[in-house]
């Protein structure tokens, strides 16, 4: 190799390393379920914009969506939507209010399952997490792709909990048919013990309750009140994000089945499968 050549390969290098310094990471969006969700994006304040902030995804299908560099904010899937008599687009789970498919800068309404991000936060890393601090409305889960320098874990929640919810945080669905959402305590009941707040505005006065117990039993890795960081936040650096609704059993074996992942608890309780199959109606979403 000569000079030449040697020198014009290091400032390739130097461009690549450059480019992937500033590269954008991309979502994928997979919609497992059997029926049609319309995701949506909230983008956290002071950070850049989105492309879209909320469209259709027939079930099977999938979109990937660019996120800028520093981008941080959530997403979630809306359930049942249609165009009412005043020709305003709504949802029976996670409306967003905006009257339209995109969200437009209004986030979800409560229950809603969130998947969280703040991508190139504190050390260069992106922290994500599943929370049902807000309630759950689908079982969602997070596949990180490349990356490095976290734990890189697997989060989210993949159990059906509509069935199973207690019947006091349950939302039914209009016209009957089962559940479309489990709200949190803290939204049904509004206490400050539930939501963290007031006197209860600390980590070591605010524990969890029964209520959100039921949610971290099933679903470990995700965030079950305002105060569960420690088991909940995951983070990784330069990755691509899975972003996946309804995972099928098999996608969640081969997660939880694979190699030890870092993470202090399992994405499923073992325990828990059989108990919110027995609940479970997810068909009922998914029409006759
Ligand atoms: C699994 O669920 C059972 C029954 O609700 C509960 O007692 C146990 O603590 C849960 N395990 C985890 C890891 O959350
Ligand atoms: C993941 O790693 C971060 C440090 O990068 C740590 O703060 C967090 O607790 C870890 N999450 C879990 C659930 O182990």
């Amino acid at each position: 190799m000569d000079r030449r050549h040697l020198s014009s390969t290091f400032v390739l290098l130097l461009f690549i390393s450059f480019f992937s310094e500033v590269n954008p990471a991309s979502f994928k969006i997979v919609n497992k379920c059997r029926h049609t969700i319309w995701p949506g994006f909230l983008s956290g304040a002071n950070t850049a914009h989105l492309t879209t902030t909320g469209f259709v995804l027939k079930p099977g299908k999938s979109r990937i969506v660019t996120i800028p560099k520093s981008w941080s904010g959530r997403l979630w899937g809306r359930t049942l939507c249609r165009v009412d008599s005043s020709r305003k687009f709504v949802c029976q789970s996670g409306d967003c209010g905006s009257g339209q498919i995109e969200c437009s800068g209004n986030g979800a309404k409560p229950p809603a399952t969130l998947a969280e991000f703040t991508l190139n936060g504190a050390g260069g890393l992106d922290f994500y997490d599943v929370s049902l601090v807000d309630g759950y409305n689908l079982p969602m889960l997070i596949v990180v792709k490349g990356g490095k320098g976290g734990n890189c874990s697997a989060t989210g929640c993949l159990l059906d909990l509509n069935g199973a919810c207690p019947s006091e945080l349950r939302v039914a669905r209009q016209n009957g048919g089962g559940g479309v959402g489990c709200r949190s305590a803290c939204e049904a009941f509004g206490d400050p013990e539930y939501c963290c707040s007031g006197a209860f505005g600390t980590p070591n006065v605010c524990r969890p309750s029964r209520y959100s117990l039921f949610f971290k039993h099933a679903c470990p890795r995700a965030y079950s009140y305002a105060y569960d960081d420690t088991t909940s936040t995951y983070t990784c650096a330069g990755a691509d994000y899975v972003i996946m609704f309804c995972p099928p059993p098999y996608t969640s074996q081969k997660v939880f089945g694979a190699r030890k992942d870092g993470a202090l608890l399992p994405l499923v309780n073992k325990s828990m499968i059989y108990i919110s199959s027995l609940h479970a109606n997810g068909a009922s979403l998914s029409g006759k």
